[in-house]
């Protein structure tokens, strides 16, 4: 059980990312930078988040559009200057919020100096700070690795006569953490923006970060969907979540333990009884490995309400559980489950028990925008192009007003805008009652306002195929009732057991609010109700 006076901020507080290149242009350059978010703060402020994530800002040739850093302590010039970066720190602090940066630890650009001297020759001190090898006798990569954007995880050079290994794109290759070098650097990294102030961060594919010492082949994947990613051919078990990756994390925990009260978010995509292992022995792994649950499982009632009882099952009893539906490389929910449901996810997101993330523009139910086929920047789209994969669609520019470039920028910005931005936008949601923005910001406002639903209980109470139904309740609070219809019909849920009394405080359709509730619950497709509970 948490109480809410011995919860930590992270445990308390709502997570927004920005998606930097794409929330607000200061500079009339078409992407968004730095002095853009800065004057963006009041509206997260009036949001009611408490901690702002920015994706990478760092110098880099932008091949993945910022996960190829050339420079972890540097400021890409698109985005603004050191200065900028220092000014956007403490307006965050002034505002009583947090700010959480990118990590990218498990490789650089192929541009940084550090690999640049690497692949100069084999005898170079740095040459086993990367992933190095041999070709096979006859000229073949080391493995079978694949790369999760497409082809051989192998790359050539020409120069050394040997293959480096890169999971992502080849401008992106791997760093080798079982050289303690490579893992002093990266911790004088997270230094570096500790130091500054930084309050922790959201570390890159941290489940790749070691693999196995043999480099044996990865296994076919039995279950392959040629309409998925090439990747997906193969089982990554000899390529990821290794077992001396938990030392590496430990290592970056006692990191940020010197510090006050700092964090660190780990974006693994692994299923719930593996990913719970990040969070280490004894409390010592990462604060909030991300939990995908409600990004990669099919919308339906059954297979969530028993995926949350897993989830919550599994944790460890130090494990501070986390929510997100959606972000940079995911479609956007309502993308996925349509606008009306959307609304249902909003509040299953901002009441299950645990830290949630906010995407950028989710809070308007901003949907994934078309971009013309010949337009796609995505090097995943790029790569694979008959298989829809790209992420452009879900990176397209914040929709602040109805102007043409709809308040983001002042020129054509770097992804299309959406053509729903004049009705789709924080200025025209911020007026009306109804709009996906104001239920947004009422149910953070609820549940920042209320213990039983900050860090109180999880307590499931019905599920069938259409609808889900918990209590939340902390010690002496007020306990809610949440109940959520996930499909798109009329729905009944018998409750008699329970013993129900309550009166509907917020909802999907604010008609029915003030509603009386008692154990025969109906509600309407995607209505989804909090219930305060009579005590
Ligand atoms: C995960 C990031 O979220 C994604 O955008 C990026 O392409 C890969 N890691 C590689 O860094």
């Amino acid at each position: 059980m948490m109480l809410e006076s011995e919860a930590l901020w992270w445990q308390k507080g709502i997570i927004y990312q920005v998606y930097p290149r794409s929330f607000q242009d200061s500079n009339g350059d078409g992407v968004g930078d730095l002095n853009g978010i800065r004057q963006r703060l009041d509206y997260l402020k009036w949001l009611g988040v408490t901690a702002i994530w920015i994706s990478p800002i760092y110098p880099s040739p932008m091949a993945d559009f910022g996960y190829d850093i050339s420079d972890y302590t540097g400021i890409h010039p698109l985005f603004g200057t050191m200065d900028d970066f220092d000014m956007l720190l403490k307006e965050v602090h002034q505002r009583g919020m947090k700010l959480i940066l990118d990590l990218v630890p498990n490789h650089t650009s192929d541009q940084h100096p550090w690999f640049l001297e690497s692949r100069s020759s084999k005898n170079n001190p740095k040459r086993d700070w990367y992933i190095w090898k041999e070709a096979k006798e006859d000229g073949a990569p080391p493995n079978n690795w694949l790369s999760v954007f497409g082809g051989s995880a192998w790359e050539w050079d020409e120069q050394t006569g040997q293959y480096y290994y890169h999971a992502f794109l080849k401008e992106q290759p791997d760093l080798n953490w079982r050289n303690p070098e490579v893992q002093e650097a990266m911790f004088n990294v997270m230094r570096y923006w500790l130091d500054k102030g930084v309050d922790g961060f959201r570390v890159d594919v941290m489940w790749h970060m070691i693999k196995d010492e043999q480099f044996r082949d990865n296994p076919v994947n039995p279950d392959y969907d040629p309409n998925t990613a090439d990747y997906e051919q193969l089982l990554p078990v000899y390529s990821t979540d290794q077992p001396e990756v938990h030392d590496i994390v430990h290592k970056m925990r006692q990191v940020l333990d010197a510090y006050d009260e700092r964090m660190m978010i780990g974006e693994i995509y692994l299923p719930i009884h593996k990913l719970v292992t990040y969070y280490g022995t004894d409390n010592n792994g990462a604060h909030l490995p991300f939990n995908f649950m409600l990004v990669s499982l099919p919308w339906e009632a059954k297979r969530i309400a028993s995926a949350i009882a897993e989830y919550e099952g599994a944790l460890p009893q130090y494990g501070w559980p986390n929510w997100v539906l959606g972000n940079h490389d995911q479609p956007r929910i309502t993308s996925r489950v349509g606008l009306q449901q959307s609304k249902v996810a909003a509040m299953l997101l901002l009441t299950l028990r645990g830290a949630p993330t906010i995407y950028y523009g989710e809070e308007l139910g901003m949907r994934d925008v078309p971009v013309p086929f010949d337009e796609v920047q995505d090097p995943q789209g790029l790569n694979m192009p008959d298989k829809n994969l790209s992420r452009d669609p879900e990176r397209t520019p914040m929709q602040w007003d109805r102007s043409e470039y709809a308040g983001f920028s002042t020129v054509k910005p770097w992804l299309p805008v959406s053509s729903t931005s004049k009705r789709v936008n924080v200025e025209v949601q911020t007026s009306d009652p109804y709009s996906q923005l104001k239920l947004y910001k009422r149910l953070i406002e609820l549940r920042q306002r209320e213990p039983s639903l900050m860090v109180g209980d999880y307590v499931p109470v019905y599920s069938d195929h259409q609808a889900i139904a918990y209590i939340r309740q902390a010690p002496g609070a007020t306990r809610f009732l949440i109940v959520l219809n996930l499909s798109h019909r009329p729905c009944y849920l018998k409750l008699q057991r329970l013993q129900i009394k309550g009166k509907v405080v917020l909802a999907t359709a604010t008609e029915l609010e003030g509603m009386e509730i008692t154990e025969m619950i109906q509600l309407g497709g995607d209505d989804g109700i909090i219930v305060v509970l009579a005590s």
